[in-house]
């Protein structure tokens, strides 16, 4: 790829797309996202940074209404409960879930990982019996996450900057999004399991985001701390 020498006109492109984006509450549901761009946001994801690269996330793109319609008892942050709309599961263009994959795949020298590792990153077994041996060592020293739900969260973690990354992207492309944590935990996975065959000893839900086009200008002006509050050099 050609890195641009004088890269002022993409900075200033960046903090536009930053600004621009903001937790979109009620998306216009006629406009649709095409094809095109939502696959550019879904390479973002895939194309994200994983800890050990062991891409431990699944992403369930929601289209049917129907289907999301299962989650609006308990999606209170999606289903425009404090809006009087019918929420960002009633109105977004696109509508994915995040799913964490749990201990069962990511527990150090899962049978998981060993394919994984052979099929996907394609490493000589040397070198994964390397990789294996750190990881254990990650898991039960370094960070100490061996406990099931602690390893469901890390693996969440990896998740949590593959949605960044499509908030960002999308923003770039004028497209709008809204993260969401606004959802109880065991239903959402109760219904995934019901209606979507998600085995929950596998994989559980990390965070739901919603994509399409602001039906409105946002209400509130943006507000964040200053650089000095939140940045400190050393
Ligand atoms: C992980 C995460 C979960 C969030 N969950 C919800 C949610 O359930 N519903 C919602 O409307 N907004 C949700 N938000 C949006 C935040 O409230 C919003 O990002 C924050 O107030 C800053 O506003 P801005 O994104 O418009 O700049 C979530 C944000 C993040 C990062």
């Amino acid at each position: 790829m050609t890195i641009a020498k004088d890269t002022k006109a993409i900075q200033s492109q960046i903090i536009e797309a930053f600004n621009f984006r903001h937790a979109t509450k009620v998306f216009d549901p006629k406009r649709k996202i095409s094809d095109d761009q939502f696959n550019t946001i879904l390479e973002a994801a895939r194309l994200s940074p994983t800890s050990f690269g062991f891409e431990p996330f699944q992403m369930l793109i929601i289209q049917s209404p129907q289907k999301r319609e299962l989650f609006r008892d308990f999606a209170w942050g999606a289903n425009g409960a404090f809006n009087g709309s019918a929420g960002q599961l009633g109105t977004a263009s696109h509508f994915v879930i995040f799913l964490a994959h749990t201990d069962v795949n990511m527990k150090h020298n899962s049978e998981y990982q060993q394919k994984f590792m052979k099929e996907v990153k394609q490493l000589p077994d040397d070198v994964i019996g390397f990789i294996n041996q750190a990881f254990q060592k990650f898991q039960e020293q370094d960070f100490n996450i061996d406990g099931a739900r602690q390893i469901t969260d890390w693996a969440g973690k990896q998740a949590y900057i593959a949605l960044g990354n499509t908030m960002s992207v999308a923003a770039q492309i004028g497209i709008d999004s809204c993260p969401i944590e606004g959802f109880e935990m065991d239903k959402t996975s109760q219904v995934l399991e019901e209606h979507f065959g998600i085995d929950p000893k596998v994989y559980q839900p990390a965070v739901m985001a919603a994509f399409g086009y602001r039906a409105d200008e946002p209400q509130f002006d943006k507000t964040r701390r200053t650089m000095e509050q939140m940045v400190s050099w050393f």
